[in-house]
């Protein structure tokens, strides 16, 4: 089987790891790059379509983003069991901040949407409540690494990991999520409109390529992954390479040949961005079988069933 994937259990909780974490990527990308966006278009003052589209399916998008989350974040636990929950525990309430700042999230978007009056106000504070989500996920993933650290972090009572990894990581995110944003966005628009966001989404590829670059020479530990590695830089540069096809030709096959790319780019990056913690896999515990709690399964999966037809009714009723 091609690496990191073999015939065990947690080969496949991995590989469902990887795609359901691609696809959190791609909406919360859309989301906090999409806020900024929609925020900068509304402090220049300036009539621009891509921000009112933006504008109108952040609040679905943040939802869908979120929902997505569940996914890799089951099998997170499944795959480094004892890391993940000790992370979570050292980092204590300060990590459970992320429920209210979505949640101010949230109703900022609604506000942005609905009132032209607070909309800076609103996107303002949607882009720092996404921005501090973001920040502390990349944390919890460095102190899941750090257990060396774990000791002297619980004994000074220390709930931040203030870790200088943290910044360039946040910044190949930063340029990531704007190449995405950019993707999706660029599909319902003109052609003037997919010019300007092929302007952006490589200027997102040049922040990933340059801060990875400095990274590396700093740290001087380059992994190719077993290959990953370079098909993540291939795919990158025929992004980059579909962008500028794009702004020439915003007609034509270009964008379909971006997006392409990038979700190649994408699931590679998956892959780069996990080959470090692959030898921190718990094997033997991440299984499920045996565990039992199938009536529960079942009981949940009947309440939800119910829970969303019932959603769905009132919102028919409302309609009509
Ligand atoms: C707008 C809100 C959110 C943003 C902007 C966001 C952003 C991010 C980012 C940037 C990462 C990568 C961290 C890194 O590699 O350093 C990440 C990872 C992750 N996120 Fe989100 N996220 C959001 C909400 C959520 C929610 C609500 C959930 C759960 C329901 C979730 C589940 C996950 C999981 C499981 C990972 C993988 C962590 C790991 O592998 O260590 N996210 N998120």
């Amino acid at each position: 089987m091609m690496w990191p994937f073999d015939a065990s259990t947690e080969s496949l909780w991995l590989a469902l790891y990887l795609v359901s974490f691609a696809l959190h990527a791609v909406l919360v990308s859309y989301v906090a790059a999409g806020t900024v966006y929609a925020l900068v278009a509304a402090l220049r003052r300036s009539a621009d379509p891509i921000a009112e589209r933006t504008r109108d399916w952040l609040p679905f998008l943040l939802g869908a983003g979120i929902t997505a989350g569940i996914g890799p974040l089951l099998f997170l636990q499944l795959l480094y069991q004892r890391r993940f929950y000790t992370a979570n525990l050292l980092m204590g309430p300060r990590w459970g901040a992320v429920v209210p700042a979505l949640i101010l999230g949230f109703y900022a978007l609604y506000l942005a949407k609905a009132s032209e009056h607070r909309r800076r106000l609103a996107l303002g504070a949607g882009a720092a409540c996404f921005g501090f989500v973001a920040w502390s996920w990349t944390e919890l993933h460095q102190v899941m690494l750090d257990d060396a650290g774990w000791r002297a972090m619980y004994a000074a009572g220390e709930r931040f990991h203030l870790d200088a990894a943290v910044l360039p990581r946040l910044a190949i995110w930063a340029g990531a999520m704007l190449a995405l944003f950019a993707t999706v966005a660029a599909w319902p628009a003109s052609a003037a409109e997919r010019r300007r966001l092929a302007a952006l989404a490589l200027t997102g590829l040049i922040i990933c390529g340059a801060t990875s670059a400095i990274a590396l020479a700093i740290r001087r530990d380059f992994d190719p992954a077993h290959g990953w590695t370079y098909l993540l830089g291939i795919a990158a540069i025929a992004a980059a390479l579909g962008w500028g096809w794009t702004a020439h030709r915003p007609d034509g096959p270009g964008l379909s040949v971006t997006t392409a790319a990038t979700t190649a780019a994408l699931l590679a990056g998956a892959v780069v961005r996990e080959a470090p913690r692959l030898a921190l896999i718990e094997h033997g515990r991440a299984t499920a079988v045996g565990s039992g709690g199938l009536p529960v399964f079942v009981v949940t999966l009947a309440v939800g069933a119910a829970a969303i037809a019932w959603v769905v009714r009132t919102v028919r009723g409302a309609a009509e």
